[in-house]
C-alpha cells in the first residue's frame, strides 16, 4: 500500500537502526525483520506498517527488501504445532496484518512483483519444512509420494511414481537393498516441469528420501535417533522446488527425482557384507547398512541419464561428518563442474544458505575401492563427507554434477531469531535462486 497518512495514524513508531550503510546486508535485513516481528508480538500489535524504502540502502535494492521482508516474515511465522492441544487460558498473540508501504508511486510495480515471488518461495519452504517435521509414522514413502502427486496436480507437472515391482523390474539394486528391511514399500518419485523449455536444456534434481533412518542392521545409537525422520530433507526440498518452479513459471525444463525408503532392521534386511548390483551394473559391498543414502541416491543418479540433463544437483542429509565439520552453518558442496559449484555457492551468499566446497581428489577413491566388489559403501571412517560424495560420483552419468550435503543445515536444534526449531527447508531457496538465474 502507499504511505500517505499512515505514520500520523500509527499508535507507536519503531525506529530500527541498520548500522553502517556499507555493512548492510541481506542477512542483517532478515534479522532486523525478525526483530520487528518479535517486538510487534510483544506489544500485542494487530497491524504493522513497514516503510519498505527505508530498509533499502547500500547494496540492498528496493526489490531485494520487497522480497526479503515478506519471505522472512512467512518463514518466521511457521511453527510445527499441529499436534499440540490448544492452550485455553493463554491468549494467542497474533498479528493480523503486516503492510509494506512505499512513498514513490514508481516503485509500486517492482514491489508487487517481488512480493508475489517471495510469498511463493516462502510457501514452498514452509511446505518442505512441514513434510520433514511430520514424524515417520505419518510420512512414510507412500505418503511422500502422495504429496508429490498433489504437487503435480496443482502445478500441472508430469508425475510418475515407481512402486516396489517396477523398482525390482528396473533392477535398482541399491533401493531394493535398503528398503527390504522395512514393511514400508519403496517409492521412486519422478516429477517433470517445463517440457516446453527443453530446448534451453534440462536440469535434474535428486533428493534423498529416507523417511526414517534407524541405520538398519548397523543400527544407530538411541540418542538423537528420533531426529532421523529428517533424513528425507533432500526429497522434501525437491518437492518444494518443483512446486515453486511451476508457480513462478521458470523458463527451464526441470526433472525432480526422489528415491524414498525407510531404513529398518527387519527380518528381510540386508546384512553387512552383502554384495549388491546397482542400477548401472556396478557391484557394491555393503560394509555398513547405515550408509544407505548413497545406495538409493546412486540408483537415482544413474536413472537421470534418460533425461539427458545439462546438469544434476543432488541434495542429501548424507553424512554425520558434514554436521561435525560445519555444524548448522554451512552446506557441504562437492562436484565435478566448478562453474556449477560456483553458481550454487554464489546463490547461497544471496539466500543466506552458505555453501563450502570440499575436494573430490581421486586419491579419496582408494578409501572406498572394493576388494570383492567394485566399490564399498563405507570407508574407514575419516573424510566421511568426501568419501560419500566419491561414492556418488561413480554413478553420475554426465559431466556437470553438484552434490549438497545438508546433514548439518536441514535441522535446527533450537529456536533462532527468525526460525523455529526443527526442519529448515534448506536447499529450496538456494536451488530456486540458481534456477532463476539459469542462462
Ligand atoms: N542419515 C545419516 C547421516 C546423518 C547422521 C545425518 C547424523 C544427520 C545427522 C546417514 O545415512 C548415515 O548414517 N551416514 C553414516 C555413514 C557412515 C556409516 C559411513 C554416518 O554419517 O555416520
Ligand atoms: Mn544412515
Ligand atoms: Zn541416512
Amino acid at each position: 500500500a502507499s504511505y500517505d497518512g499512515s505514520i500520523e495514524r500509527a499508535s507507536e513508531l519503531l525506529l530500527v537502526g541498520l548500522g553502517k550503510n556499507d555493512k548492510w546486508s541481506r542477512e542483517k535485513l532478515r534479522k532486523r525483520t525478525a526483530g520487528v516481528l518479535g517486538y510487534g508480538k510483544c506489544q500485542n500489535a494487530k497491524t504493522i506498517h513497514l516503510l519498505a524504502e527505508t530498509f533499502s540502502s547500500g547494496p540492498i535494492r528496493l526489490d531485494d527488501t520487497a522480497e526479503i521482508i515478506p519471505e522472512t516474515l512467512d518463514r518466521a511465522d511457521y511453527r510445527f504445532d499441529k499436534y499440540l492441544s490448544p492452550k485455553k487460558d493463554e491468549p494467542k498473540r497474533e498479528i493480523d496484518s503486516i503492510e509494506l508501504l512505499y512513498s514513490k508511486k514508481a516503485n509500486k510495480n517492482s514491489l508487487v512483483t517481488a512480493l508475489g515471488r517471495s510469498r511463493v518461495i516462502a510457501e514452498a519452504v514452509n511446505f518442505t519444512r512441514q513434510l520433514i517435521n511430520e514424524p515417520a509414522n505419518v510420512m512414510p514413502p507412500r505418503e511422500l509420494a502422495a504429496y508429490a502427486r498433489k504437487v503435480a496436480r496443482e502445478g500441472r507437472l508430469r508425475c510418475q511414481i515407481l512402486g516396489p515391482s517396477e523398482i525390482k523390474r528396473l533392477k535398482m539394486g541399491g533401493i531394493i537393498a535398503v528398503s527390504q528391511g522395512s514393511h514400508e514399500p519403496p517409492q521412486f518419485i519422478i516429477l517433470e516441469y517445463g517440457v516446453a523449455h527443453k530446448k534451453r536444456g534440462t536440469v535434474c534434481l535428486v533428493g534423498k528420501g529416507v523417511t526414517f533412518d534407524t541405520g538398519g542392521i548397523s543400527i544407530k545409537p538411541s540418542k538423537d535417533m528420533e531426529k532421523m525422520k529428517y533424513d528425507m530433507s533432500g526429497a522434501a526440498a525437491v518437492l518444494g522446488i518443483m512446486k515453486a518452479a511451476s508457480r513462478l513459471k521458470l523458463p527451464i525444463h526441470l526433472v525432480g527425482v526422489a528415491p524414498c525408503v525407510e531404513n529398518m532392521p527387519g527380518g528381510g534386511a540386508q546384512r553387512p557384507g552383502d554384495i549388491i548390483k546397482m542400477y548401472n551394473g556396478k557391484s557394491v559391498e555393503v560394509i555398513n547398512t547405515d550408509a544407505e543414502g548413497r545406495l538409493i541416491l546412486a540408483d537415482a543418479l544413474s536413472f537421470t541419464e534418460k533425461f539427458k540433463p545439462k546438469a544434476i544437483i543432488d541434495m542429501a542429509t548424507l553424512t554425520g561428518a558434514c554436521a561435525v565439520t560445519f555444524a548448522d552453518k554451512a552446506v557441504g558442496i562437492m562436484g565435478t563442474d566448478s562453474a556449477l559449484v560456483e553458481k550454487i555457492r554464489r546463490a547461497g551468499e544471496t539466500t543466506g544458505e552458505r555453501c563450502w566446497e570440499l575436494p573430490l581428489w581421486e586419491e579419496y577413491f582408494e578409501i572406498i575401492k572394493g576388494h570383492h566388489s567394485d566399490i564399498m559403501n563405507a570407508g574407514s571412517g575419516h573424510g566421511g563427507t568426501i568419501t560419500a560424495a566419491m561414492f556418488l560420483k561413480e554413478f553420475v552419468p554426465i559431466k556437470s554434477w553438484a552434490h549438497l550435503d545438508i546433514a548439518g543445515t536441514a535441522w535446527l536444534d533450537s529456536d533462532k531469531p527468525y526460525h523455529a526449531r526443527g526442519a529448515t527447508g534448506v536447499g529450496v531457496r538456494l536451488v530456486l535462486e540458481v534456477l532463476r538465474n539459469w542462462k
